[in-house]
């Protein structure tokens, strides 16, 4: 009954996986179709290997086990070269049948590879704890963002992913493999989304305290809402009331030594065009309660963040700087 449990609680946990947009097993994109053929052939390897193993455990239990009225001590085997070249030879014919479509697929993926003076390019880079995603060629503009990545449906997108702390590691499971994100190294890949939707993405190397919350989004657009979204993006925005217009001042004062600086000594994230994303920090739903709790308190939301607190702006001054975040779009 406890294996039982055990085995009940498992499959609550996998069910628990199922959501589409985190899924490695139903993917959405072109590379995660690849990748998932490679996944089902080892799952299957792993449980013929499974079943293998636990019918001999289970048949030498029972046909070998102690015996009522036998006292005599049993046949003691050491050694036996039949038995050491079986165990040995088996195991790499399964790594063999496992490497060959392995190193197939790799080579596939590198082939279908766009051609990066054709497509898309966007250079990703993870901080502790955040994503900075860079649009180099985006309809002919250069643009930076955070923490949501969009793309346009049904497009290679070519992707440039650099680190500048630790290591971390890039995965969007609905659409292709992790990367590694290795300071001092920049590694390449390309993504798609075969339909317009929104996937969740995750760091996957341990970083460091807040890793467990150093998600983002992708966003995959039609053509026409990719085009839109860039050229908002690419739209500087104006503040407007008096609200905003103090809101920026304090922004100057307090944010954007590390938030709009080319050589800041804590970098942070762009925020230009805050108010047109979906999340704040890449966890929290966009609206002003949870911008409030993230401003005067970022490790309540996030361990490890390293914004400092801001918490010594009056009443005023606070709703200000948030009206001019929440209206920057
Ligand atoms: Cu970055 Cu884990």
């Amino acid at each position: 009954w406890r294996v039982l449990s055990v085995f009940a609680l498992m499959a609550l946990l996998l069910a628990g996986c199922g959501d589409p947009r985190l899924n490695a097993l139903t993917p959405k994109g072109t590379a995660g179709d690849m990748q998932l053929d490679l996944i089902t052939l080892s799952i299957l390897i792993m449980l013929g290997v499974f079943a293998v193993v636990i019918t001999i455990f289970v048949y030498v239990l029972i046909r070998y086990r102690k015996k009522k009225g036998v006292t005599r001590e049993v046949k003691q085997v050491h050694g036996s070269t039949l038995l050491e070249i079986v165990w040995t030879v088996i195991p790499i014919i399964l790594l063999a049948i496992l490497a060959v479509p392995t190193v197939q697929t790799t080579f596939k993926l590198a082939a279908a590879q766009p051609k990066t003076e054709d497509a898309l390019k966007i250079k990703v880079t993870g901080y502790q704890y955040w994503w900075e995603f860079e649009y180099l060629n985006a309809n002919g503009k250069r643009f930076k963002t955070a923490q949501e990545l969009h793309i346009p449906a049904g497009e290679k997108v070519y992707l440039e992913i650099h680190g500048k702390d630790v290591l971390h590691s890039f995965w969007v499971p609905a659409l292709a493999g992790k990367i590694d994100v290795v300071p001092g190294r920049v590694n390449t890949m390309w993504i798609d989304a075969k339909q317009p939707g929104k996937y969740q993405g995750k760091c996957a190397e341990l970083c460091g305290a807040g890793h467990a919350l150093m998600d983002f989004k992708v966003y995959a657009h039609s053509k026409g809402d990719f085009d839109n979204w860039v050229a908002q993006q690419t739209t500087p925005y104006k503040p407007q009331t008096v609200a905003e217009k103090e809101g920026e001042k304090i922004f100057k004062q307090n944010c954007i030594s590390c938030h709009a600086n080319p050589n800041p000594k804590i970098k942070g994230p762009d925020l230009s065009k805050f108010g047109t994303r979906e999340t704040i920090a890449g966890i929290l739903s966009h609206n002003e309660t949870n911008l409030k709790k993230w401003l005067e308190d970022p490790e309540s939301v996030k361990p490890g963040a390293r914004m400092p607190k801001i918490n010594y702006l009056n009443d005023q001054e606070m709703k200000n700087l948030m009206e001019y975040l929440m209206k920057s779009k």
